[in-house]
């Protein structure tokens, strides 16, 4: 199956699919990794793993719709038939989500529903939940909702601060983004209305 990995920042999610791909019994591989910033560590990243890369800075396109119509181009060229947001930090037209749609999924560092958005793991914190953890999920056009694939849960203990369960959910992050990508690229998972079913378990 060939990915398409979206990415702004830091990329430890793209190196989790790369480390990943290096297997050769990995179902998928990464034709290409495309950033809308150039300064991007993740792109360094692909560039040290060999992999093609696109730096399309958003702020060269006039509207959101250009910025997308950029990007899927590149991910056309590449023959990508499933997108990995992994870190990505553009919103995406409702144009872009439709021709994706349940071809691209997201990781959020919190167990959806609860905590959408920025700062998930504060957002935890300060709700005073025992247990947080990570989502896989196809995306949407409303942000961090979409059919579920994979969940996976730590603890939130009594000294964390943001920071720290953000390091304990990221190491979760790092296993459950490769697992979705082999679940899907195995045909195991099914989109059914708002909800997904993974044939011969999840984990
Ligand atoms: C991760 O926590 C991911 O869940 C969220 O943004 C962060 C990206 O980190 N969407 P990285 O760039 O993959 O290191």
């Amino acid at each position: 199956l060939k990915l398409g990995v979206l990415v702004s920042g830091r990329g430890s999610n793209l190196q989790a699919l790369i480390d990943a791909c290096r297997d050769p019994a990995f179902p998928a591989e990464i034709a290409v990794v495309i950033s809308n910033r150039a300064d991007a560590q993740a792109i360094a990243r692909a560039e040290a793993a060999g992999i093609a890369t696109a730096v399309i800075p958003h702020r060269q396109f006039a509207s959101r719709a250009d910025f997308d119509a950029a990007v899927d181009a590149r991910l056309r060229q590449a023959e990508v038939a499933l997108v990995c947001l992994a870190g990505f930090m553009r919103l995406l037209t409702t144009g872009f989500v439709a021709a994706w749609f349940d071809r691209m999924i997201n990781i959020h560092p919190s167990l959806l529903p609860s905590f959408k958005g920025l700062h998930p793991q504060q957002q935890a914190i300060d709700a005073g939940v025992r247990l947080s953890g990570c989502t896989v999920h196809y995306v949407r056009d409303e942000m961090d909702a979409g059919p579920i694939i994979v969940q996976a849960m730590v603890p939130v203990l009594p000294d964390d601060d943001e920071s720290r369960l953000a390091d304990r959910i990221l190491t979760a992050e790092h296993a459950a983004y490769p697992l979705a990508v082999r679940l899907i690229a195995d045909g195991r998972v099914t989109v059914s209305g708002e909800r997904t079913l993974v044939s011969g378990g999840g984990w």
